[in-house]
């Protein structure tokens, strides 16, 4: 089974074209997979989180009722992006499992939205919000090897609660990273392919086989969007982790859910006496 499909130059060449259709399903089934066992694992067999001590006193009374975690912006900027994605994914998979519509027209104009909503994104993360919150830092490391110690059964010390994101969160932001930047740049290049309202149509701007090459990315990050999706919905129902999506529509969560899974010190909240503490260098919310 080949995961490429290929066509002949017009020089006698053999080029790719696309990815082969198949890996729709391989995405879905392999997205669909990890969900179950995800569900049963959860369900049956974990064991109860266990988070180390605080390392100074926290006094509840400290933290507001309602935790500020995302602004209306942030919040605005990931529901327009969600609506982009799934307008994307669906015009450009139904097609290719039998539910023919014209869709590149629908699919570029998400396109657009999708890629002048990321562009503003990394300009408001990067100069507005608190940029290192989503990426990885040496207490998150430090961590995750206790935790997989300890799910090996090995003695280690507990982990510490969480900053802002939890390292599993950070690292899907990363794998989002990856196959969203590949669909959105392999995507602006193959809107020269197709009419548009930006510029002149222009099949010849690169070789068959760089144009090949760049339709096979774009459809891999296409599948690779389908199982990333696929599990960010899955976490975003599942009952324990609720509150965060809560916090993605109203902007905010509840100080007992903050304090059972955020360090305090680690994720300094607007309207703390920690923050008034340390307000010389108060981060945004994102
Ligand atoms: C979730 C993200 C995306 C997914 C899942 C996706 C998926 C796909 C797929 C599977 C195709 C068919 C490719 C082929 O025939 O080999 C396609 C075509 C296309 N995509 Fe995307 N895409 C995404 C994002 C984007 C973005 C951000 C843009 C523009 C900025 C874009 C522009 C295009 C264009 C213009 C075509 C049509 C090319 C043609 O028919 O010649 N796509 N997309």
């Amino acid at each position: 089974m080949d995961p490429l499909q290929w066509a002949i130059d017009p020089w006698g060449k053999v080029v790719p074209i696309h990815i082969a259709w198949f890996l729709i399903w391989v995405a879905a089934i392999a997205g669909l997979l990890f969900v179950i066992v995800h569900a049963i694992y959860v369900r049956y067999f974990a064991k109860p989180r266990q988070f180390g001590r605080y390392e100074s006193p926290v006094v509840p009374a400290q933290i507001p009722e309602h935790v500020p975690r995302h602004s209306l912006t942030a919040r605005a900027f990931h529901w327009i992006m969600a609506a982009a994605m799934f307008t994307l994914l669906f015009t450009a998979f139904l097609p290719k499992i039998g539910f023919q519509f014209d869709w590149v027209t629908y699919h570029w104009i998400a396109g657009t939205v999708l890629t002048i909503s990321i562009i503003f994104h990394i300009i408001h993360a990067s100069f507005f919000l608190d940029f290192w919150s989503i990426w990885p830092d040496k207490i998150d490391l430090r961590d995750a090897w206790r935790r997989t110690h300890r799910f090996m059964g090995k003695p280690a010390p507990p982990p510490e609660r969480f900053a802002k994101y939890p390292l599993e969160n950070k690292l899907y932001h990363g794998a989002i990273i990856a196959a969203g930047l590949t669909a959105i740049v392999t995507g602006v290049f193959m809107m020269s392919r197709v009419r548009t309202i930006f510029f002149p149509r222009n099949p010849y701007l690169f070789t068959d086989m760089t144009w090949g090459m760049m339709y096979v990315l774009h459809g891999l990050a296409g599948v690779g969007l389908i199982m990333l999706i696929m599990v960010h919905v899955y976490f975003g129902i599942r009952p324990e982790k609720r509150p965060i999506t809560k916090a993605m529509i109203f902007g905010w969560m509840s100080r007992d859910f903050y304090l059972e899974e955020h360090d305090p010190q680690r994720w300094v909240v607007e309207g703390s006496t920690t923050a008034a503490a340390k307000s010389a260098g108060t981060p945004g919310q994102d």
